[in-house]
């Protein structure tokens, strides 16, 4: 086992959705975790976030009212990116854009030592290119979990080209730490799961411009006789439809704009009109007092 030393930090940069549940499960396995976010409102919501679901397992018996304490004592706002230096470990979890990463991962190798790992949470885009043109291309790899991250146990471990084995392994070894169940991927174009689902959610977006059924029959038909836990739109309102969107358009360009893989333009809508999900209040589903979005 070559887990991340306890004594090390953790660094998680991108305090949204992804960066909120993988700095919960690292302080609950007992790493300190420094959280960055370009926007510090974002960092400040994700601790009450996190500080809120694990009270909430107080309350329910699944967690001791001191673990949880302590848990919460681990997480720590960063203001400035360069507070995450003592990191043995980065989490990327912002933007899905190969030049936001680039640009982050470079600033980065400037701040950290020679032997902090390099993880990122992309969903998508080639490990590979991210670590491109680093002094140290090797200590970077993919660290990918899934939504919600306390929840979902899987963790693909994504190796690019210059991905060193060890690093590899020691992402792979401190996810098992963490509670989940990694796999080791190599970085293709939506690595193993986003691969898979593409076309779930394509056909779903087909379905729905050829106004075969509208989004709710779909969903509860791919639930109740697809035996799939949720349907492709009331996911993709879980995932956000601008990281999905970003997702597709990447996938879909990686593969030289294989039809398959064809963003969806009624998604670009929903991108446009801000109606992104859960995270907005709306997208397919109304969710608190926010408006549902119009169904093609
Ligand atoms: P999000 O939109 O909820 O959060 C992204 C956060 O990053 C925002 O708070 C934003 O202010 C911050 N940010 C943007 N640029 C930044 C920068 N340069 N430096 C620091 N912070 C910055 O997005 P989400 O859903 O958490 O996704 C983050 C990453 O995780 C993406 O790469 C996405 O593809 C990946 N991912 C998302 C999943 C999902 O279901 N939403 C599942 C697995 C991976």
């Amino acid at each position: 086992m070559t887990a991340l030393n306890i004594e090390r930090a953790v660094a998680v940069i991108g305090s949204g959705a992804m960066g909120a549940g993988i700095a919960q499960v690292a302080a609950v396995a007992g790493y300190t975790v420094r959280l960055y976010d370009t926007r510090p409102e974002a960092v400040a919501k994700a601790i009450s976030d996190i500080a809120a679901a694990l009270n909430k397992l107080v309350v329910k018996e699944r967690m001791s009212a001191i673990d949880c304490a302590a848990a919460i004592a681990r997480l720590h706002a960063a203001v400035t990116l360069p507070e995450v230096a003592d990191a043995g470990l980065v989490v990327e979890a912002i933007v899905e854009n190969l030049g936001a990463k680039r640009a982050l991962f470079a600033q980065l190798e400037g701040m950290v030592g020679d032997d902090c790992i390099l993880a990122t949470n992309t969903s998508s885009i080639s490990v590979t290119a991210i670590a491109a043109g680093l002094r140290l291309p090797g200590r970077v790899a993919g660290m990918h979990f899934f939504n919600p991250v306390p929840l979902m146990a899987l963790c693909e471990v994504v190796s690019g080209l210059a991905t060193e084995a060890g690093a590899a392994q020691t992402v792979f070894d401190t996810a098992a730490a963490w509670g989940k169940n990694p796999v080791h991927a190599k970085s293709t174009p939506g690595f193993i799961v986003n691969r898979v689902a593409r076309p779930f959610y394509a056909e779903g977006w087909r379905l729905l411009n050829e106004q075969a059924a509208d989004a709710a029959t779909i969903d509860a038909v791919m639930r109740e006789a697809g035996g799939f836990r949720m349907g492709p739109f009331e996911l993709m309102d879980l995932i956000g439809h601008d990281v999905n969107f970003s997702v597709t358009q990447s996938v879909f360009n990686a593969y030289f704009q294989d039809p398959r893989f064809t963003p969806s333009v009624l998604q670009q809508e929903m991108v446009n009109a801000g109606f992104l999900g859960r995270k907005a209040g709306q997208g397919f589903y109304r969710y608190g007092d926010g408006a549902a979005a119009p169904q093609a």
